[in-house]
């Protein structure tokens, strides 16, 4: 749309932002600014803030903010010119009549040619279309038919096929009036490097019209039908950027998926063109194809204005892993709720439904984790978490992820189940979770100095959150009363399990050795088993200053105190685990598991309650 200059200026000064904003969500009034739940993102408590006098809006929680103009563009999904045209309606300012000038013919010819180019992009496809049914398209119609492709879909997406010809396509358009430069703009026509003459893009292979949210057609891919050529050329090429294409803004099948994501209320995302196609034939409509594995932000905006929840169904060879990581977390970011669907041996949607079938993928579809259980079973993965230093890595590693959630009430939620996963304390986490935040957003802080003033997070976590009380006064009475440690050695070899699950376990370890060997506990013997490690040294040279009680009996109540309350800790890790594995038993629908855990659970739970129902000595503070 062409407008004069200074006219978006007027309408932005004219208009009230308030009034344009509450069209789209419901305002109250808080102060001096007006607040909302964020449209922009998921949330539960209000952090979208609009500021009337400076006719601005702001949310705390996802980052949006910005002018009436960008609220509008976001909201409508619309450029700026819309929004400015939206905005004057909205408020009764009239909109100039255009005047003759370079400027509006300008963004005139750009329309024109804009809507030439669709027309070239239609008559593309009906040409690729109808060469499938020509003598030298039949090898191109076997193979759509041998990937299982049926007639009824080629003849609903236009499916077709470029013959291998130079000029086939070429020729097509220039009988129907197109001129060369046109041919050229139109990306489907290459120049000659010499600069004399042209040739077609796409040859000799199997077609796919690109289209638009709208359905109108704006680029093609094309496929190679023999893969055994394809180490001398791409096994698929798609079309440049042109004035209706940019790579990386659109998503494949979107204009026949849209109804389907609407009901279904959720979609699935996967990567290939016939991880599109072959679902879609199968009755599973709610799917759109990224056409590669790294997600661009345009993608996850256009795919936020047609569905809230997406599960993610990509197949990362190693290459693409990190590309993987980066399309959750630009989902994240953008306020999905995610969902990882991982296949089985390494299949993608379409040779897997080929496989097995519609609903062995919809099993799958519906029981895929979460993206935080993605992210937690991936740093948890093959790694000891009665070892209470892993907890603190496999925290390190999640953290990066949790911060990244846009709502604040999402993000504590998630930081208390990474809490229960991990067996840490929930304050704990979420300190942690507050911590990175505000390294993120105070740049500053991650200079050289205070880099080596900062713990990272495992280090953190490990020194602070790890050492129990009990395990400190413990080892302060084993190392201050010598006859004290003497009449508990049966009691702590009877405790092991309890204690390995620790921080401090191998000072125990040590300890408790010594004492079988009948050696004396002293600093400087204790000091040098443990060298290397910095956070046990502190513990123990922490535990050697503070000083002794003088009356034994009460001494040895207390560390028997110590002893039990290192027992119902464990026992509060088993039932945690036991929870876990009940969820995922569920998730996976397997009842027999699901079953025998519940037992387990109830087992564990009764010895708990026991434990604390027993008359218990008390541990003084
Ligand atoms: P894949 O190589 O995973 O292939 O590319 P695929 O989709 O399973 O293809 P088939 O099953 O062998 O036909 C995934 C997607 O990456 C893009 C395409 O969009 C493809 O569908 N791609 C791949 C390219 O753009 N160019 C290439 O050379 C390869
Ligand atoms: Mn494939």
């Amino acid at each position: 749309m062409w407008m004069p200059r200074g006219f978006a200026d007027q309408v932005r000064d004219q208009a009230d932002i308030v009034r344009i904003i509450s069209d789209y969500v419901t305002l109250k009034k808080r102060g001096a600014n007006y607040v909302a739940l964020c449209p922009f993102h998921r949330e539960k408590t209000p952090s979208f803030h609009v500021h009337p006098g400076k006719q601005i809006f702001k949310c705390f929680g996802c980052g949006q903010g910005g002018d009436v103009f960008s609220f509008v563009m976001r909201m409508e999904g619309c450029d700026f010119p819309e929004a400015v045209r939206l905005v004057a309606e909205k408020s009764g300012i009239p909109i100039p009549m255009p005047s003759k000038g370079s400027e509006y013919d300008r963004a005139q010819q750009r329309r024109q040619w804009r809507e030439q180019l669709l027309r070239i992009n239609e008559w593309a496809r009906d040409f690729f279309h109808q060469n499938l049914q020509t003598p030298q398209g039949q090898k191109a119609l076997q193979y759509w038919h041998r990937r299982g492709v049926s007639a009824d879909l080629i003849e609903q997406m236009g499916l077709g096929y470029a013959p291998s010809s130079w000029d086939a396509l070429s020729t097509f358009l220039r009988r129907r009036g197109v001129p060369e430069e046109h041919l050229i703009r139109s990306g489907l026509v290459v120049r000659r490097s010499d600069g004399r003459g042209y040739y077609d893009r796409f040859r000799g292979r199997i077609m796919m019209p690109i289209t638009d949210s709208q359905g109108r057609v704006v680029a093609f891919g094309g496929r190679i039908l023999d893969d055994a050529s394809s180490d001398r050329v791409p096994k698929y090429v798609n079309s440049p950027d042109t004035a209706v294409y940019t790579k990386g803004h659109h998503l494949f099948g979107l204009s026949y998926a849209r109804e389907a994501i609407r009901q279904a209320g959720y979609v699935i995302l996967v990567e290939g063109y016939f991880d599109f196609l072959i679902p879609f034939q199968a009755g599973i409509q709610h799917v759109v194809a990224s056409l590669g594995t790294a997600l661009t932000e345009a993608q996850a905006m256009l795919l936020r204005r047609y569905a809230r929840k997406v599960v993610v169904n990509f197949d990362p060879d190693p290459a693409g892993r990190a590309a993987v990581l980066r399309s959750l977390q630009m989902l994240v970011q953008h306020g999905f709720d995610v969902r990882v669907l991982t296949l089985p041996r390494g299949e993608d949607p379409d040779s897997f439904i080929r496989r097995s079938g519609r609903a062995a993928y919809e099993q799958l579809v519906d029981r895929a984790p979460t993206y935080l259980d993605f992210v937690i079973a991936q740093a948890t993965e093959a790694v000891d978490l009665s070892e209470p230093r892993a907890r603190a890595r496999a925290l390190s590693e999640i953290l990066p992820y949790l911060v990244l959630i846009p709502d604040r009430i999402e993000r504590a939620a998630s930081g208390d189940r990474v809490a229960r996963r991990l067996m840490l304390d929930p304050q704990l986490v979420q300190e942690e979770i507050r911590r990175s935040m505000r390294r993120l957003r105070e740049p500053g802080s991650r200079s050289a100095t205070s880099d080596q003033q900062e713990p990272t997070a495992e280090e953190a976590v490990t020194s602070r959150g790890l050492v129990t009380q009990a395990e400190t006064l413990l080892l302060r009475i084993l190392l201050h009363h010598p006859s004290v440690a003497t009449r508990l050695k049966d009691e702590l070899r009877a405790s092991r399990a309890a204690l390995a699950m620790t921080t401090t376990y191998p000072l125990f370890e040590e300890i408790l050795a010594r004492l079988e060997r009948g050696e004396p506990l002293t600093y400087a013997t204790l000091a040098s088993a443990f060298e290397q490690d910095r956070m046990l040294l502190d513990v123990l040279e922490r535990a050697l200053i503070t000083g002794g009680e003088p009356d034994e009996e009460r001494v040895y109540r207390e560390a028997r105190g110590c002893l039990v309350s290192l027992q119902q800790r464990q026992l509060e890790h088993d039932l945690n685990k036991v929870q876990w594995e009940i969820e995922q038993a569920q998730q996976r629908h397997d009842v027999a598991s699901y079953n025998q855990l519940l037992l387990r659970k109830l087992e564990l739970s009764n010895r708990l309650a026991q434990m604390r129902s027993r008359p218990m000595v008390e541990v003084d503070a």
